[in-house]
């Protein structure tokens, strides 16, 4: 009966986590699908190439505002709520955006959007985290990650489905397809529960210890009232902007927003972004090809992520951190090598761009999002990860609109015309190849930073991860009693 019982327990939470996650999938959706969409949008509206890069932004920069403005609200309003408002967003965006009939609205629009994927970014991991049992917190809340790359690989695909060379509006429907999973998460969401720990911290036990019931392991249930008890008590006389800038949490804001700096910094999104651009300055003939090549990236994004919910709770966060650092230390080196060597086949950039995306897969993308809802105490853990979700929007910003001026800059340095008509990465691929090497030493610092800042949450319940910051320990020295 016990072990039905855990059973029956367990399947309910991978159906609330399943749901909640749908705002991963929108997550990646939305940010992927404007790749395709951004050819049409600029025949149809005559667009230059800075009015690309402002609407493109724009959406990054709604995601930054989004996850900075509803940082408290989480704590205020509760997560449930703030998730359903935020597919409320996402479905209207995706209509407003399809619709748009001029470029300022198509801007706002998109900034609209925008701040529904901060919202989620950080509500959504967050809700998964506090209504896991402490066992499989790490596979569910990677399963977050898992459902961002299916978001991305969605787009490429649903962009490649409707793309018509002879519809100069193709955009429109692409854009559209985002309301599919946004009406999904509405009406999922709308029938799951709030979670047991912000109940706990706006007093209502009785509640708390209902849903509790549904969702842990049933030996764990007084435990895990009394840890929360316990710990809510000692977060009375706090205040969370106040408190979260305070010595006793340097750690875990500096491991928020590190692992975040590194996860974007090793240029993930550039090869999210711009991969076809980049296999055509590899050698591959033809936008078609090059988009085929791109699907496959996405593809192997997904696969290495399942790869991830099954090692994350068994190999711990900071193993796989190592591993994955390295490897992708070791394919940007391999993806530079691919430009600067000529007469490299193609398949050599294709393979190490492969092997990079595995390694991202199977570390830094669902660490990043796992640890920072990981690291804060419960008073102060929406707080803390939307500041972690705001570094990661805003260093991803960074890198994105840096990636081709860095290139160029080593263009410039380096003498070399770009004609009229053709870009820098087809002129000078060496250029981009250094941009690679550059994102290879990140990489590499970021190992040493690692050594010192990742903590091993695998196994730890979020009250002893709070326990082990009052005492003013290390990071590193963090582990399963
Ligand atoms: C990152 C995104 C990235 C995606 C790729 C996520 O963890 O935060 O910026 O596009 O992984 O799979």
């Amino acid at each position: 009966m016990a072990k039905q019982e855990i059973k029956q327990n367990k399947g309910l939470v991978i159906v609330i986590a399943s749901i909640a996650a749908t705002g991963g999938l929108l997550f990646g959706f939305d940010t992927g699908v404007i790749s395709g969409a951004i050819p049409f949008l600029q025949d149809y509206f005559e667009l230059t190439d800075s009015q690309v890069e402002n609407i493109t932004a724009l959406g990054l920069i709604g995601a930054v505002v989004g996850a900075l403005v509803t940082g408290t609200l989480t704590d205020y309003l509760g997560r449930r709520k703030v998730i359903l408002a935020s597919a409320f967003v996402f479905a209207t965006g995706a209509v407003w955006t399809g619709l748009a009939p001029t470029v300022p609205q198509l801007m706002i629009s998109r900034f609209y959007l925008g701040l529904a994927i901060g919202v989620s970014s950080f509500a959504v991991p967050l809700y998964i985290s506090e209504i896991s049992p402490t066992k499989i917190r790490g596979t569910l809340v990677s399963m977050f990650q898992l459902l961002i790359t299916v978001g991305i690989l969605a787009a490429y695909l649903s962009d490649r489905a409707l793309a018509d060379n002879s519809n100069p509006e193709s955009w429109r429907p692409m854009l559209w397809v985002g309301v599919f999973p946004a009406l999904i998460l509405f009406v999922g969401m709308f029938f799951l529960p709030e979670t047991p720990r912000w109940l706990m911290s706006k007093g209502k036990e009785d509640e708390s210890r209902r849903i509790l019931k549904k969702i842990e392991f049933p030996e764990f249930i007084d435990k895990s009232i009394s840890d929360m008890k316990e710990q809510i008590a000692l977060e009375a006389m706090q205040a969370g902007w106040r408190e979260i800038f305070k010595p006793w949490l340097r750690n875990a804001l500096i491991i928020a927003m590190g692992i975040m700096f590194f996860q974007q910094f090793v240029g993930i999104n550039t090869v999210i972004y711009y991969s076809p651009k980049i296999f055509l300055a590899a050698g591959f003939v033809g936008n078609e090809a090059a988009i085929a090549a791109s699907v496959i990236v996405g593809v192997v994004n997904v696969l290495f992520t399942i790869v991830s919910l099954f090692i994350i709770d068994r190999l711990g966060r900071r193993k796989l951190y190592f591993i994955g650092v390295s490897g992708i230390a070791v394919a940007l080196i391999s993806m530079g090598l691919g430009f600067m060597i000529e007469g490299a086949s193609k398949w050599f950039l294709v393979g190490s761009m492969l092997v990079y995306i595995a390694f991202f897969a199977i570390s830094l993308g669902p660490l990043g999002w796992l640890i920072i809802t990981e690291v804060f105490p419960t008073r102060v853990r929406g707080l803390g990860s939307s500041i972690g979700s705001l570094s990661n929007w805003g260093f991803n910003t960074l890198v994105v609109w840096t990636f081709f001026k860095m290139a160029s800059a080593i263009g410039n340095a380096k003498d070399v015309v770009v004609p009229e008509g053709s870009d820098l990465s087809t002129e000078c691929p060496t250029c981009v190849g250094s941009v690679f090497w550059i994102f290879a030493a990140v990489a590499l610092i970021g190992l040493v930073w690692g050594y010192f800042y990742i903590p091993e949450t695998k196994n730890v319940s979020l009250e002893e991860i709070e326990a082990h910051w009052r005492d003013g320990k290390k990071p590193r020295d963090l582990k399963a009693q």
